[in-house]
């Protein structure tokens, strides 16, 4: 390649195929086609995030979206296969350039727009598929001039790194927090979607925030504003409305106060998904499900329970939880492979793990939590 091409061109060749190759277990085959930045792969929506997120603006009969930070589009892409209108910013002129021919395996024609020049590709969607444009410039300059239109979806998917990768601190946040806020305040519907962890004292009143899981990882979390939630809106409590999305069970639940008394640990204990805890939609896990201690996400059932918001174990004991007891448990009963699962406890598990000295052929898992009668630590055994 070197001789064919120069060193720069050579170089840029070698790594898009690796990009392509490490971009295969988000995108599968379509990596083959995509490219990508090393950023730009790393931020990207999962497909399957993205995709559900286009169903929920075209159930809401959206038509046409405005999406403000697209990186190499993969949010964009999914819009456009739903035929939705996609009009994208991108600061970065080369992740601009490359969402335009990322767009343009779903469009029917991608319009690019970069430092005043227009370049129109042909996309591979066909005729009846939806256009895209792309314009490589900053969302808080073009925003008023690409959201004119109040019936325009507004999507923010801001950059949230620092110098050392993915930061979760709110002031990492490009563009900032302010501006994000700001666009909650337009007469537009808008979607901003940021990290689970978002603190919940500053999300903004009156909006929804959907925290979202995939596969059992808590991805991110939405804040919504006209477009009305697809599920029932429940009787949920305080300044916004706390739902979540599992993926992909595709299961809506909305968080609301739970005054279920709280219980001794009975035979099966529940972990509710990650997106469960966060929306607070722990009384939508199962009705006889009765919580641990007060603030604990852990439940327990008298019955085992099969259902896709949270994994259910058996209890098969209740150690008291000192480490003198846990280190003589784990010798008798010749423990190996040592889980240790912890909620509401200040433990660090690896820490524990390495002072219990697990050893021998068996495995187990505990899970350490406050109960009723103080902290315990409960020998389960995952079922289903
Ligand atoms: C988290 S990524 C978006 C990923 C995208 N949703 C996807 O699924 O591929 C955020 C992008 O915002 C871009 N960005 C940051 N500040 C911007 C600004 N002021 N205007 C436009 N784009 C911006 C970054 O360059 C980055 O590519």
């Amino acid at each position: 390649m070197r001789k064919q091409f120069s060193p720069d061109m050579a170089a840029a060749a070698l790594d898009q195929v690796s990009l392509r190759r490490r971009a295969h277990r988000k995108f599968a085959e379509r990596s083959e086609k995509m490219w990508f930045t090393h950023d730009g792969m790393e931020q990207a929506s999962r497909p399957a995030v993205a995709a559900w997120r286009a169903r929920r603006f075209t159930d809401q009969r959206v038509r046409r979206v405005v999406d403000l930070c697209c990186g190499i589009g993969a949010d964009a892409m999914e819009m456009c296969a739903r035929g939705l209108e996609v009009v994208c910013a991108e600061l970065d002129p080369v992740t601009a350039a490359f969402a335009a021919r990322n767009l343009a395996l779903v469009a029917s024609r991608v319009e690019l727009l970069n430092g005043g020049q227009q370049q129109v590709i042909e996309g591979a969607g066909g005729a009846g598929a939806a256009m895209a444009r792309v314009v490589a410039g900053d969302a808080t300059g073009l925003v008023d001039e690409l959201a004119a239109d109040s019936q325009t979806l507004v999507f923010i998917d801001p950059a949230r790194r620092d110098g050392r990768g993915r930061s979760w601190n709110i002031k990492d946040l490009c563009p900032s927090w302010d501006f994000v806020t700001g666009l909650l305040a337009r007469p537009n519907p808008v979607c901003v979607k940021l990290g689970p962890g978002l603190p919940r004292e500053i999300i903004p009143d009156g909006v929804e925030a959907c925290w979202v899981s995939d596969a059992g990882d808590v991805v991110e979390v939405g804040l919504w504003r006209g477009v009305s939630a697809t599920h029932t809106p429940g009787t949920a409590a305080g300044r916004f409305h706390s739902t979540a999305h599992l993926l992909p069970a595709d299961i809506d639940v909305t968080g609301f106060d739970d005054d279920r008394p709280v219980s001794a640990p009975g035979s099966f204990l529940l972990e509710p998904d990650g997106a469960v805890i966060r929306a607070r939609a722990l009384a939508a896990v199962h009705p006889d499900a009765r919580p641990l201690a007060p603030s604990v996400a852990y439940l327990t059932v008298d019955e085992p329970v099969t259902t896709p918001l949270a994994v259910c174990y058996e209890i098969c004991e209740v150690l008291d939880a000192g480490e003198k007891q846990l280190r003589a448990w784990v010798r008798d009963n010749r423990i190996g492979i040592l889980e240790i699962k912890k909620r509401a406890v200040d433990i660090d598990p690896a820490q524990l793990r390495r002072r219990l000295r697990p050893k021998g052929p068996n495995h187990a898992t505990l899970v350490l939590t406050r109960t009723v009668d103080g902290l315990r630590a409960l020998v389960v055994r995952r079922i289903g």
